[in-house]
């Protein structure tokens, strides 16, 4: 039996209603990997016309949630960078992504400059999928032909976000979607 697209998302709207705390999301996350694999759901939206860059699927009326393909033929990294306070969940379909996610080591005084450590590293493989959660920050690197799905608790581009550059330590606040944020 097949998992849609439509499936995700009924199943998604299913859990969020109740709440979306990390277990809830990590629920969602579940969900991903079968979609993730699904090969009628990679024939239609991860085919050869897929378009170039990032391209929403879906995007829920009640709940705000949304789901995103991306399709990147050279190889791309981004700066430690949060979603503000959406959850997210990058799923691979081809390719891999080198996920980090890092903490910051300075008190937050300074709005203008932080101090990063690398907590941890891992990662995702075809069909795997990894949640970020609340203001986590994290940052990705890819090689050629990479190609992931993308879910979150809310259209970024509404949020204020922060990314962090590793070596300067540099804060800069992000508002609307540029192509260097992921
Ligand atoms: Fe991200």
């Amino acid at each position: 039996m097949g998992y849609t697209l439509q499936d995700f998302c009924r199943d998604t709207r299913e859990i969020l209603k109740n709440g979306s705390s990390r277990a809830q999301v990590e629920q969602v996350k579940t969900h991903m990997e079968r979609l993730l694999v699904d090969p009628q759901f990679l024939a239609e939206y991860f085919n050869d016309q897929h378009p170039q860059g990032l391209k929403r699927i879906y995007a829920d009326s009640q709940l705000g949630f949304e789901v995103m393909s991306y399709r990147y033929d050279k190889a791309r990294s981004s700066q430690p960078h949060d979603h503000g306070d959406s959850w997210a969940i990058y799923g691979q379909v081809t390719e891999y992504t080198e996920m980090a996610v890092w903490e910051r080591t300075d008190d937050g005084s300074d709005p203008d400059h932080a101090t990063l450590r690398e907590k941890t590293r891992y990662r995702l493989n075809p069909g795997q999928a990894g949640v970020y959660y609340g203001r986590e920050l994290h940052s990705i690197a890819m090689p050629d032909n990479s190609r992931y799905l993308r879910a979150t608790g809310t259209d970024l581009e509404t949020i204020e976000r922060l990314r962090i550059d590793a070596k300067s330590g540099r804060v800069e606040r992000i508002h609307a979607r540029q192509t260097g944020a992921a």
